[in-house]
């Protein structure tokens, strides 16, 4: 999604600018600009591709003087990716810039009377839109000028504005896209993320819905839509500068793959204590949890997958039902809710738009929410009655794989919490659970040992055109991510099939030589699935299989074996994921591809 950025202070702000839009390339986009204060005018420049573009064209913003400024990395949703179309966006007379992420959903109508009020347009964006009306209200007091428009406006929007002729602030205001402010000692900053602004502050302050936010270059100033003064408190970010950089790793996916050891270990010891699971920060009681009539999860794209997982975990320990929905699907839908139901949002943006308002819809329904969220006060987080935080740390690549570990984390940990309370299991088992779970990390970082082995093998599939992932049960669940994985990042086509579906159709578009991956964790269901690799075989399939140590009898049946640690039947899929992992990644570097910044893909859809 698009990436905003705004500096005033005694630096230059060009190259501030330009370095925090860098920050925020993973977010995906396909043009990018800023405008800068020279003294005198607001100076624009703007340019189609990559941010390279932009910083060759001002000699890295050195050629646009100024210590004012504002920065945008635009992902195409009004508009085709043109340089007319990329952010900033001026009023008429050019005394007025803004920068925008989100969509103006009645853009259309206000265009329309702003035409007939005599404004022409340059662009096909909704942005635009916001410039002009600005102008329209602006008669020197730029605050009501934008209460003004906020009230206007429909839609989400996270926009970054300066006026030629209040030359000493920089604007930010905020209605559901994720928008922060950077406390520095040289200057005062705005971002729509971490990243942009950790190289110059560790101080953030997250603007919530409707709030404004006025900066100069020693003072930073909060109002709500009435333009009255409001409070705000700052949160200190803990994250490394180099935490957010690749850290000698190729790509972010590589290094964020190698933290996923730390990922679990830091999602679970908070909330390990005494060989007891406490989540205190839920604020559930016991009470509450006996009365989940339901689990109801929404999510999208791999946050949907580890609920897949999560269903049979949840279902197979505590004996929830759980229903399993897509974020972009539910609120369509009119789904039946039952008031005990809990529904869990899990996102690691946090800032997805179908989860907001799949999330939304739950809370208005009265539903007791909980969000399963990466991203610390992102939107989710803060909207969602409860939040469990998966303590992954940034992560900047595309494609999820330690928020994703982490999410896993946070359902076993809610699973054995609520079947011990339900009283399901016993403490035995819950102690035995326990340890299972403290052996992940190392099982982890055993399984990532295998890189070399599995990079072998991958490149031998740079060239597939059709690959199939197939699993039975909590199998089934795992392939669905696997197979996510080497879509996205090598564009290469694969399907996840339940193993005993295949018969039922797919199964005619197995022929000699097609990849099928089998996850065969699953101790009572393995003759099944093993029946189901000798079908696709016999068809001329070369079979994968990732199955635990000690199942040597696959290699009968399969072509090549990866093999998993032990541990709980529940668990599999935090270890499965490992070799599904690597596969993908180095399939998409043998092909080439953008691994951290696939086609067409961005890193948080605050979009619908
Ligand atoms: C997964 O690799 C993708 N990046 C995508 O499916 C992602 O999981 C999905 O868009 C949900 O994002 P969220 O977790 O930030 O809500």
């Amino acid at each position: 999604m698009c990436g905003i950025v705004g500096y005033i202070g005694k630096a230059q702000a060009a190259p501030i600018l330009l370095d925090g839009l860098s920050k925020l390339e993973y977010r995906g986009y396909d043009s990018a600009g800023i405008a800068v204060y020279d003294g005198e005018h607001i100076v624009g420049k703007k340019a189609m591709g990559r941010l390279k573009v932009l910083s060759e064209m001002t000699h890295d913003g050195e050629t646009m003087p100024g210590t004012v400024g504002i920065g945008h990395t635009r992902w195409a949703t009004h508009g085709a990716p043109t340089d007319e179309n990329a952010h900033p966006h001026f009023n008429e007379s050019e005394t007025i810039a803004v920068v925008h992420n989100g969509i103006i959903e009645n853009y259309l109508k206000l265009k329309k009377k702003l035409i007939d009020k005599g404004y022409s347009f340059q662009s096909e964006t909704d942005t635009e839109v916001v410039a002009h009306l600005l102008d329209y209200y602006y008669k020197g007091n730029p605050l009501e000028a934008i209460t003004k428009v906020m009230h206007r406006v429909d839609g989400s929007y996270a926009l970054g504005i300066i006026f030629a002729d209040q030359p000493g602030y920089v604007y930010a205001v905020r209605k559901d896209s994720p928008l922060i402010v950077g406390k520095g000692k040289d200057g005062n900053l705005i971002a729509s993320d971490v990243p942009a602004v950790l190289k110059y502050t560790r101080d953030v302050c997250f603007i919530e819905n409707e709030e404004i936010a006025r900066l100069s270059e020693d003072a930073i100033e909060f109002f709500n839509v009435d333009g009255e003064p409001i409070e705000k408190t700052y949160k200190t970010i803990e994250w490394d500068v180099n935490a957010a950089e690749k850290g000698g790793y190729e790509h972010f996916m590589l290094k964020e793959m190698y933290e996923q050891p730390k990922t679990v270990r830091d999602t679970l010891s908070p909330r390990l204590k005494d060989n007891d699971i406490v989540i205190e920060e839920l604020g559930m009681t016991d009470e509450e949890i006996r009365e989940i009539s339901r689990i109801r999860i929404v999510a999208c794209g791999s946050a949907y997958h580890t609920g897949v997982t999560a269903k049979y975990v949840y279902e197979g320990m505590a004996r929830i039902p759980v229903e399993v929905d897509l974020a972009s699907e539910f609120r369509y839908r009119n789904p039946i809710l039952d008031e005990k139901e809990l529904v869990i949002i899990i996102s690691q943006s946090g800032e997805t738009a179908d989860s907001l308002a799949a999330l939304r819809e739950a809370k208005e329904r009265g539903n007791t929410t909980m969000g399963i969220v990466n991203v610390v006060g992102s939107s989710i987080a803060r909207e969602a009655d409860k939040v469990f935080y998966t303590w992954a740390g940034p992560e900047i690549a595309v494609a999820t794989t330690k928020a994703y570990s982490a999410q896993l984390i946070a359902h076993y940990l809610l699973a054995i919490k609520f079947a011990r309370v339900r009283g399901t299991i016993t403490e035995q088992e819950m102690a035995d659970y326990i340890t299972d779970l403290k052996r992940l990390p190392d099982q982890i970082e055993l399984l990532l040992g295998n890189k070399e082995r599995i990079q072998r093998f991958a490149n031998r599939y740079v060239t597939a055109k059709d690959v199939f992932f197939i699993g039975r049960g909590i199998d089934y669940a795992i392939s669905l991510e696997g197979s996510l994985k080497l879509k996205e990042i090598s564009y290469i086509h694969s399907e996840a099939y339940a193993a005993g579906e295949l018969k039922h159709g797919t199964i005619s578009l197995i022929e000699e030589g097609t990849l099928v991956s089998a996850v065969v964790t699953q101790e009572d269901l393995y003759k099944k699935t093993v029946s189901n690799i000798v079908e696709v075989r016999t068809r001329g399939a070369f079979v994968m299989a990732v199955t635990n140590e000690g199942n040597t009898e696959i290699e009968k049946a399969a072509d090549y074996v990866v093999y998993i640690p032990k541990t709980n039947k529940y668990f599999t899929n935090s270890l499965a994921i490992i070799p599904l992992q690597l596969f993908s990644y180095y399939v998409s570097v043998g092909k080439g591809c953008d691994v951290d910044k696939p086609r067409n893909l961005a890193k948080s859809v605050t979009v619908e």
